[in-house]
């Protein structure tokens, strides 16, 4: 278990306290990591706990944080991941671009220059983050598909005219103040539940640059962006994901088990490779990536990563990759995107369950389908995975809207009126179960039960169990 935390002052020895009861935290770990980047206030803290037991409570406190506060910290709580093959049913929350909440993020208003009413909430309505905390007695761990905070939206509120009648060039430090407050509004659900990420665009390319203040008649070009909102800086900085623990790369591709479940986290924005340009690779002002030691890092990796999944112990294979190939927000059809070249078939070939998506703040629900064939079996037993969008969790733009009626081929559902979270439950090696989870008052609005027997495709090795191509 990794343990984040940001500081104003460096640490010179970020240090967790950590035990098995709240009154006896007996064992510590410390690192040397407390790092900062251009414009930031804060310094980042990652103490890795090893050597833990699975399945396990702990209770543990940070140390070093700037002086007197330090004594008054609370003692938090984690359960560290199941062993991989234990079989006992669990659920998880998952979602994707959840941004700062409240006044300066989501709420019930958007400034006087733009926004819509696709964009606030109603009076009385909770949002994502105050559901997820009501719920959080009812989830494990927290799976977070890409756009985390949204801070380079600062530019896009100060146009719109949400913080009054400055131009974006007074206050530019805003982003940063928009990142501290939302891991502050994140921290009730993250102290205590592994928050797991995965790269997304507003990660890296803080895309409002180029927006027109007709106001004060200024261009923003990518200049105004603050260097933590470019090249995954912020994103790097903050969040230490296992790559090194399953051979991946920063916080850019991963994996890790729990139960009998293999997650796996992907980046479309870079690294596609075989000749294909990631969507944020070819800015021409804001170089993001790639990061891969060579082009074709990624895509072997994963290849590696499916084939040696021992598909008797984790039955169950969850890929999540930002950027979606399927969305009613286009419903003519993306085009094959480069990241549908780059991941459809190796997801496929490694018989993944289930991707998940985001980027387009919709609920979508895709019948399981490869390559625009759909599977006919539908969510009995398919071969190819079932796709899902999960967009809706929010943030001050709001949610997307369907520019029609008609909908993209093998659609199951498709919203895009609510912002919303959901619920993965693994009930056993056969039977997974999502629920759709309405932010505003915490119920759920629909479900679907996924059926997989996992007979795996015989490729070489003994009946019912996976064999990849690069094992056989
Ligand atoms: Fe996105």
């Amino acid at each position: 278990m990794t343990v984040s935390w940001s500081t104003f002052n460096k640490q010179d020895s970020p240090t967790v306290l950590y035990g098995t009861s709240p009154d006896k935290l007996d064992q510590s770990a410390s690192s040397n990591l407390s790092s900062t980047y251009p414009t930031s206030r804060t310094y980042n803290n990652h103490v890795k706990l090893e050597g833990l037991k699975p399945g396990t409570l702990y209770y543990y406190k940070v140390t070093g944080t700037n002086g007197y506060e330090a004594a008054y910290l609370p003692t938090f709580k984690f359960r560290t991941a199941r062993p991989a093959g234990d079989d006992e049913s669990f659920t998880i929350a998952t979602f994707a671009d959840l941004g700062l909440m409240g006044e300066d993020g989501l709420s019930t208003a958007t400034g006087p220059f733009g926004g819509s009413a696709h964009a606030t909430l109603e009076p009385g309505e909770t949002n994502t983050i105050q559901s997820m905390l009501a719920l959080a007695d009812t989830y494990e761990f927290a799976v977070h598909v890409g756009d985390v905070g949204y801070a380079d939206y600062a530019l896009k509120e100060f146009v719109q005219g949400l913080w009054g009648s400055d131009n974006a060039t007074t206050q530019p430090s805003r982003q940063d103040c928009m990142s501290e407050q939302f891991f502050d509004q994140m921290r009730p659900i993250t102290a205590e539940k592994p928050w797991m990420v995965s790269p997304g665009n507003h990660e890296a390319n803080c895309d409002n640059g180029g927006v027109t203040d007709k106001r004060a008649n200024i261009t923003y070009t990518d200049d105004w962006c603050l260097p933590g909102q470019t090249n995954f800086t912020w994103f790097g900085e903050h969040f230490k994901m296992p790559s090194y623990e399953s051979a991946g790369r920063g916080n850019f591709w991963y994996s890790y088990d729990n139960g009998m479940v293999h997650f796996v986290s992907l980046t479309a924005e870079t690294d596609l490779g075989n000749g294909l340009v990631g969507p944020i690779e070819n800015s021409t002002n804001n170089v993001n990536g790639p990061f891969g030691s060579y082009q074709n890092e990624q895509v072997d990796w994963l290849k590696n990563d499916l084939a040696s999944v021992n598909r008797t112990a984790t039955p169950w294979v969850v890929a999540s990759l930002h950027r979606p190939w399927l969305t009613n927000v286009e419903p003519d059809g993306l085009d094959y995107p480069a990241w549908q070249q780059a991941f459809e078939t190796i997801l496929y070939d490694g018989e993944v369950d289930l991707v998940q998506h985001g980027h387009v703040h919709t609920t979508e629900l895709f019948q399981p389908q490869y390559n625009g064939t759909l599977d006919e079996r539908g969510l009995d037993n398919p071969r190819a995975p079932l796709i899902l969008v999960n967009g809706a969790a929010g943030h001050y733009d709001g949610l997307d809207e369907f520019p029609s009626d008609e909908r993209v081929n093998g659609t199951l559902y498709a919203n895009d009126s609510e912002f919303t979270w959901g619920r993965l439950t693994f009930h056993n090696r056969t039977h997974m179960t999502y629920e759709l989870v309405a932010s505003r008052n915490s119920s759920v609005i629909e479900h679907w039960t996924l059926v997989k027997q996992h007979e795996l495709e015989k490729k070489g090795g003994e009946r019912g169990r996976w064999c990849g191509k690069l094992k056989c």
